[in-house]
């Protein structure tokens, strides 16, 4: 059933609703005016966590739970209350930043560049061209979140949305190896979703919370690729305002899970060539605006000398621009080995 999305602007009269203050519930059916009935419709219609019921719109809530309006709005008041989902406290804001953990890609150089690897609570996006190696660094990313925190991982699990087709179990298992870990417990870590139209796309990502609630170890979600299936979908001015919206919609939900769940969420997106730039690369990634002002880090992927890789961070909240040479082999994400290249 999918929730209207203008629910979170919306503003719900609580007027004549009476919260119970302060109170910490942990389950929705610990909600006041929510038993155990109710509770496994709630969940059946998926309103998973409290957070997914204070996000709801009531008219959604009432209909799908065949309740009146008034018993929807109390329970996503009290659901509201109970997420203390008003403002945080300076401190409060910093206890939440002091959760972001950080996994490697697997090259030192590239940790460096995006301030320690790849960020829970952020969205971090890599555009590039074919074979610059988007794709590469999701298999490694899905690999490496894996591993022991001495190593750069978290010890977390994987959700994988593959718009594209390429994902290759083979190249996990490949991976998995050569950082020591058991080739099929990796990928049994990993939950696979093929998207095949944009909607489709849109109703995988609405199952993250379902998926983390069934498995909270997950750290990371890629989207390899973000904006393919828009892009094949969506052709002509006409229909670009819709697809934007849409677009804008599964960024936003990607960026509440990131902070809800404290996962890191990597997305890959294509470019295209710019006719009206006449110096320097003319390539923009596809997508217009919107991906780069909700992205938290933006990073340029291109083929650099001798089969190398560079990355340049193009955007980010408190690192300065920069560039890191790295390179994909069959073992991985790395370093350029020097003394190789001699
Ligand atoms: P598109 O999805 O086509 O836009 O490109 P991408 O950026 O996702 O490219 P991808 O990450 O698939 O990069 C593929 C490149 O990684 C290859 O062209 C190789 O240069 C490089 N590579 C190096 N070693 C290996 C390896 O062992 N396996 C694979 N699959 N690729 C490798
Ligand atoms: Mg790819």
């Amino acid at each position: 059933m999918a929730k209207s999305q203008q629910s979170d602007e919306e503003e719900i009269e609580t007027e004549n609703v009476e919260i119970s203050e302060d109170v910490e519930y942990k389950d929705i059916k610990d909600l006041p005016g929510v038993g155990s009935t109710l509770a496994s419709k709630l969940r059946n219609a998926d309103y998973v966590d409290i957070m997914s019921l204070a996000t709801a719109n009531p008219l959604d809530l009432a209909e799908v739970c065949e309740i009146g309006e008034p018993t929807a709005k109390k329970i996503i008041a009290e659901a509201r209350a109970a997420a203390k989902m008003n403002f945080l406290s300076g401190i409060e804001f910093e206890d939440r930043r002091k959760a972001v953990q950080r996994i490697t890609t697997g090259s030192q150089t590239f940790d460096l560049l995006l301030g320690g690897g790849v960020e829970t609570q952020a969205i971090t996006e890599c555009y590039g061209e074919f074979g610059s190696g988007k794709s590469q660094l999701a298999f490694q990313l899905a690999v490496n979140v894996q591993l022991q925190k001495e190593k750069g991982g978290l010890e977390g699990h994987v959700i994988w949305i593959d718009t594209e087709g390429t994902f290759r179990p083979a190249r996990i298992e490949q991976l998995a190896l050569s950082r020591n870990l058991d080739p099929k417990e990796t990928l049994q870590n990993m939950k696979i979703g093929r998207a095949y139209s944009s909607d489709h796309q849109m109703l995988l990502i609405d199952k993250i919370p379902e998926l983390v609630n069934k498995d909270p170890k997950i750290r990371l979600v890629i989207v390899d690729s973000m904006m393919a299936l828009f892009r094949a979908e969506y052709v002509g001015r006409g229909t670009l305002a819709d697809r934007q919206q849409k677009v804008n919609v599964i960024l936003h939900n990607l960026q509440r899970y990131a902070d809800r769940f404290n996962l890191a969420v990597y997305i890959t997106n294509q470019v295209m060539a710019r006719p009206d730039v006449m110096f320097g690369d003319p390539t923009v990634a596809v997508g217009g605006h919107i991906i780069g002002h909700v992205a938290t880090y933006r990073v340029y992927l291109r083929k650099g000398k001798k089969g190398s890789r560079v990355a340049r961070l193009i955007d980010s909240p408190s690192l300065p621009e920069g560039e890191a040479v790295f390179e994909v082999t069959a073992e991985g994400v790395k370093d350029v080995d020097e003394e190789k290249r001699k």
